[in-house]
């Protein structure tokens, strides 16, 4: 399969390394507006990939099969759509999209053209944190009350010097995912703050959210993007209770989730659902990916305008 990545920025280096190392990939074509990152990326990890500026330019040159959406989160629905219209397979970062509806019709989309369209996930499916999930809803006792905390000091923030509310955008979507393997009731209602930290970095912030859920279920978070003092660890620490049940995950050390083989895991199976596609299986429906992204969307109203905002709901996965 041959495969273009678009946004040749701090992540993408992981990816190619991933991709460049699966026999059943070739990437023909490296993609970004500053062609300096482009013709980098390519020089270090595909020597024989097209250095282009846009998915447009470089589909004239080579063919594909895939692209790796790996852009700043709000161009990640018009980069996907472009894809899936000219008939790509799409692996994106997260989140799918800003906004709930341009999240499904892109599923929509993909469904249609009978194209792949993955959402890395790598904290949601974390073998560690799955199995705490799966300890904490064993005996399904109820409405759980779950705080997460994740504070994170970057070294390259990239997009997220000018990204507004960074820490719920681009951070607290990990939460999201994660939540849903605790929590199955639907999410209803989003309160938010996100506090800039300048003095910290152009990037730095502090937020607050706090979900609640159809089932009773509350998840209050705390994220941030800041310097050493406030730093947890990688994957944070996250706790629950519930009628009957107390559990707490706080791994001191980053987990497996952040190495690259985990990392490598995620783009595995993704290409495996590509190939499976391929070969005429039905288009998986993102579900976690989209209720993830309704619960960004309500969560950046919410930051936005300082009052709680509801959660749209997911359509089902159509037969
Ligand atoms: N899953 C994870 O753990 C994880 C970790 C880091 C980043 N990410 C995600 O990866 C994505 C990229 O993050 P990053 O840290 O590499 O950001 P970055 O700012 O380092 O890189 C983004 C790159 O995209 C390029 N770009 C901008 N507009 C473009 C366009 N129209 N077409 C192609 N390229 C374009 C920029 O020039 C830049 O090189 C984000 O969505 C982020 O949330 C995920």
């Amino acid at each position: 399969m041959k495969a273009v990545i678009v946004g040749c920025g701090a992540i993408a280096d992981r990816w190619a390394r991933t991709l460049t190392a699966d026999p059943r990939i070739d990437v023909v074509a490296v993609v970004d507006p500053d062609i300096d990152r482009a013709e980098q990326l390519a020089a270090r990890r595909c020597p024989a990939a097209v250095p282009a500026t846009s998915l447009r330019q470089a589909h004239a040159q080579v063919r594909a099969d895939l692209v790796a959406n790996l852009t700043p989160p709000q161009l990640h629905a018009a980069v996907s759509r472009e894809a899936l219209a000219a008939g790509l397979h799409v692996l994106t970062e997260k989140p799918l999209a800003l906004q709930a509806s341009d999240a499904v019709e892109l599923a929509e989309l993909a469904r249609a053209n009978r194209r792949t369209l993955a959402v890395m996930h790598n904290r949601a499916h974390d073998p560690e944190f799955v199995a705490f999930a799966d300890m904490a809803t064993a005996a399904q006792r109820g409405p759980l009350a779950v705080t997460a905390e994740v504070v994170v000091n970057l070294h390259d923030p990239g997009f997220r010097r000018e990204q507004p509310l960074p820490v719920t955008t681009d951070l607290a979507v990990h939460a999201f995912d994660q939540v849903q393997a605790l929590i199955s009731g639907d999410p209803a209602q989003v309160a938010a703050t996100e506090m800039a930290l300048p003095f910290l970095g152009a990037h730095c912030g502090l937020a607050a959210i706090t979900i609640t859920f159809a089932d009773g279920s509350v998840l209050c978070y705390r994220g941030g993007y800041a310097g050493p003092g406030l730093t947890t660890s990688a994957v944070g620490k996250w706790r629950v209770d519930g009628p009957d049940l107390a559990a707490r995950w706080e791994p001191r050390d980053q987990t497996s989730s952040v190495r690259p083989p985990a990392y490598q895991r995620c783009i595995t199976t993704m290409l495996d659902t590509v190939q499976a596609v391929t070969a005429g299986a039905v288009t998986p429906w993102p579900t976690l990916g989209l209720r993830s992204v309704a619960m960004l969307q309500a969560a950046l109203t919410a930051a936005r305008t300082g009052r709680p905002a509801d959660v749209s709901p997911i359509p089902q996965e159509q037969p």
